[in-house]
Formats: structure tokens, C-alpha cells, sequence
């Protein structure tokens, strides 16, 4: 493996985002921890054609180029604000324009912000499945974070949480990706 890369992807359609700061943090964490690349890219960065593309073909270069690091990453990070108990729609219309088998093995760490803990589950029941369709590996211990492990509010949207003993793990769970048996 050469130069290893974390990419996150958030599904925030505002900004200030949380959920992208929280994303970001994650994927700075596990980027310092082990020497790795990072990036983090949320709906606002793949742009206005997003809304309206039906195929991958259809979105623009700058589009085009975030789905082919999210799909070429060594590590990806995701992340979604709850809208509605799920994520936001713009998100998984992302998701919808990358073929079915091409995050198979990609190592995902799953993440989620709320305004409450009510909709906590949003990483096991919303976005575990989403990516056991694609059967990449979803790292087992998921991070959902609220209003309250933000500093300075929504508006800032500067996360304090710590990011925890999953992303300590990371370099286990690439060596465990299927991808690098094959
Ligand atoms: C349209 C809309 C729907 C929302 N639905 C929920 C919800 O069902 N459950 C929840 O806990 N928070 C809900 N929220 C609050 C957001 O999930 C929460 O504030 C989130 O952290 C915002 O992230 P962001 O700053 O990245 O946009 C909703 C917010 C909006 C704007």
C-alpha cells in the first residue's frame, strides 16, 4: 500500500456543518494517528449537479473526481445530520450514482449527528445497511453525536467529543479489508 488515504464524506446540504466538523475530526484523527492522507468533502463541495444527475456521467469534473476518492479510498469516513430518523436525501442520491460493487471491502467508519439521542440509531439502522448493500467493511462500533458534544452550537459547529478506540483500530481494519486479499 502506498501513501494510504482517509477520505470522509458528510451529508450536510448547510454549512456550518457539525456533522462535517465532526467528520473531519474523525478523519484528521485516524490521518495523524497513522501517518495517513486525509480529506473530508460534504454535499456543498460535489455541487449543484448532484440534484440533477440520474448516472455518474451525468455529475461535473469537480463531482466526478470527490465520487472517485470516496470510491478509491483506503479508509472512508461517513457521515449524515438526522433528517427525518435518516440521512439526508442528498446523501444517499450520492450513494445511488456509485455502481453496487464498487465500495465492496472499502473499509467504512460510520457516523451520524442529531439534534437529540432519539434518533441515535441512525448508524445501525439507516446507514449499516446502506453500506452492507455495498458489502464494504463497516468498522462494528458506529459514533452518533449530538447538539451537546458541540462547543460552541450549531453555528460553530466545533466538535469536542474524542473520536474513540475505533479509529486507534483502523490500521487492523485495513489489514482485515477483503481488498487486500485479493
Ligand atoms: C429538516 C431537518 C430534519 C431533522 N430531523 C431530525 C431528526 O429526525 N432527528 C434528530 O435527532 N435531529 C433532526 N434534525 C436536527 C439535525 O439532525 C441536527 O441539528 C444535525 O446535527 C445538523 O447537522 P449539520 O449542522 O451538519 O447540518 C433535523 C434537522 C433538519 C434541518
Amino acid at each position: 500500500m502506498s501513501n494510504p488515504s482517509v477520505v470522509g464524506f458528510s451529508g450536510n446540504i448547510t454549512r456550518p456543518s457539525k456533522t462535517r466538523a465532526f467528520v473531519d475530526l474523525v478523519v484528521q484523527d485516524i490521518a495523524n494517528l497513522h501517518g495517513l492522507s486525509g480529506r473530508t468533502y460534504d454535499i456543498d463541495d460535489v455541487g449543484p449537479s448532484l440534484g440533477s444527475a440520474r448516472w455518474a456521467r451525468d455529475l461535473d469534473a469537480k463531482a466526478q473526481a470527490i465520487l472517485a476518492q470516496v470510491i478509491a479510498a483506503d479508509v472512508l469516513v461517513v457521515g449524515s445530520p438526522t433528517y427525518k430518523g435518516s440521512y439526508t436525501g442528498l446523501f444517499k442520491h450520492f450513494f445511488d450514482l456509485i455502481d453496487p460493487t464498487a465500495l465492496k471491502g472499502e473499509p467504512v467508519l460510520l457516523t451520524a449527528t442529531g439534534g437529540g439521542e432519539r434518533h441515535a440509531l441512525i448508524v445501525e439502522h439507516q446507514l449499516r445497511p446502506l453500506f452492507g448493500f455495498f458489502e464494504a467493511f463497516a468498522l462494528p462500533t458506529a459514533v452518533y453525536a449530538t447538539d451537546k458534544d458541540f462547543t460552541d452550537g450549531p453555528r460553530k459547529a466545533e466538535p469536542r467529543v474524542k473520536t474513540g478506540p475505533g479509529t486507534r483500530n483502523i490500521i487492523g481494519l485495513l489489514a482485515c479489508s477483503s481488498r487486500y486479499y485479493q
